[in-house]
């Protein structure tokens, strides 16, 4: 294992950080020891926020008529631009962590053809990171590819895991002296979770119009194509684009962000360890042969015979329609740990909502169950909380409110709410 902070799985440091962070959700916080290397941060993936992602996938689907889509990504977070106030807005919150991805669409624009320029703006990014005294964990792919790949089949593609691997290649070159993290892939088990989630779109008629658009006779989508092909092109491409960036330059650990929700078994025929096993079986399994594992909860799953049963009835909802269960960090981190046995970091955890003090309640109850883990000498080494500011929140556009910090819609005006100054200042009192 090959990690900025050195902290070894035993660091006490870490653990007390995260122990002092508990009593602090609980009561006024006494001071408390600065542990060394406990990861705070807040993370944004570019087609949410960076705007104008016009050569890439989602920009084609989002413009169909009609669309699955609320709205338009359009000039999203303006985060393009805007990047150095905003990473300096996360470090002056107190985060020492910023996870944010590239976007293969720009950097690839055209299959093999390259663009340094677009690949020098996020070194730029990467080093305003640096100044900011934020330590950028970097994502190589976070839901969109470039409209040539998909219009070539996408993840359904044999070639797709070699076209990948090859952009990795080229970025991790230009890239990897200033990265301290790195991970692959952004939840690439979504499509199976949603397969269990109730979830379904009329795919079809979508892709044949996509195909249309783009000049193809396929489009190949990341949440509409085939699950199983996408499942093993993208754990080979996973291996090889972690193989391709050790070759590269600088030494950083690489991981995987996976999604994973605390999966409770209702009823004797409950499919509960079916479904981990197709949902989170193979990519906990590449995970345990990287150097850690992102975990990624939002809420638990009451896991019936062959699919999640609705929330039951009276229990309060989030925006996205998720229980409010905060506590189910604490079972996917034990999970996810005693599945792999690499260190953890939590990569996203949040709730969608208009009322910031849920929001509050959320973390101080998820950080509680982190707190508990630590206490049973689980390896957890960070707190990423999802996000850094209320965003495109994909088919469902810019209603659903998962941010720290709120954009104006029309201004590009950022506000801080008081969550952001809640987690900030925790960050500030124990991080590095
Ligand atoms: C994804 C994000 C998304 C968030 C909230 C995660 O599954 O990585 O892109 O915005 O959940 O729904």
């Amino acid at each position: 294992m090959q990690d900025q902070d050195s902290d070894s799985s035993d660091t006490p440091g870490t653990r007390r950080g995260f122990v002092a962070l508990a009593s602090a959700a609980m009561a006024p916080a006494p001071p408390t020891p600065i542990p060394k290397g406990v990861r705070w941060g807040a993370p944004t993936p570019p087609h949410q926020v960076e705007g104008n992602n016009v050569n890439s996938d989602l920009w084609l689907l989002e413009h169909l008529k009609p669309t699955i889509f609320a709205e338009p990504s359009g000039d999203a977070c303006d985060h393009y631009h805007r990047y150095p106030q905003d990473i300096k807005m996360l470090a002056g919150l107190g985060f020492n962590t910023y996870r944010f991805s590239i976007e293969w669409a720009r950097i690839e624009p055209e299959p093999g053809f390259f663009s340094n320029a677009a690949l020098d703006h996020y070194r730029r990014m990467l080093a305003a990171c640096h100044e900011n005294n934020v330590q950028p964990m970097l994502t190589f792919h976070h839901f969109t590819s470039p409209r040539w790949f998909a219009a070539q089949g996408g993840w359904d593609d044999p070639a797709s895991s070699g076209h990948f691997t090859r952009y990795v290649e080229r970025a991790a070159k230009r890239l990897g002296d200033l990265i301290s993290y790195a991970t692959t892939f952004n939840e690439p088990n979504v499509p199976a979770l949603l397969s269990w989630m109730n979830f379904s779109f009329p795919a079809g008629p979508i892709l044949e119009k996509a195909a249309r658009a783009a000049g193809s006779d396929r489009f190949g989508s990341f949440f509409l194509g085939d699950r199983e092909k996408l499942r093993d092109h993208m754990i080979a491409a996973h291996h090889s684009a972690l193989a391709a960036m050790k070759s590269g330059p600088g030494k950083y650990p690489v991981g995987v962000n996976i999604a994973i929700g605390d999966d409770q078994a209702v009823g004797p025929d409950s499919g509960r360890d079916r479904k981990r096993e197709e949902v989170y079986g193979p990519w906990l399994r590449a995970a345990s042969k990287s150097d850690f594992v992102g975990v990624q909860t939002y809420s638990r799953a009451r896991v019936g015979k062959d699919k999640d049963l609705p929330p039951e009835p009276g229990v309060e909802l989030t925006q996205m329609g998720y229980e409010f269960w905060p506590e189910a960090l604490g079972e996917t981190i034990r999970y996810a740990a005693a599945q792999t046995k690499v260190p953890v970091y939590v990569t996203e955890n949040g709730i969608g909502t208009e009322d910031d003090s849920r929001r509050i309640e959320y973390i101080q109850r998820a950080l509680g169950a982190v707190s508990k883990c630590l206490a049973d000498k689980i390896d957890v080494r960070g707190y990423i909380h999802w996000s850094l500011m209320d965003n495109f929140e994909w088919m469902f556009g810019y209603r659903p409110k998962f941010g720290l910090v709120a954009v104006n819609r029309e201004t590009q005006e950022r506000t801080p709410k008081p969550s952001a100054r809640f987690l900030g200042d925790l960050a500030r009192r124990n991080g590095a």
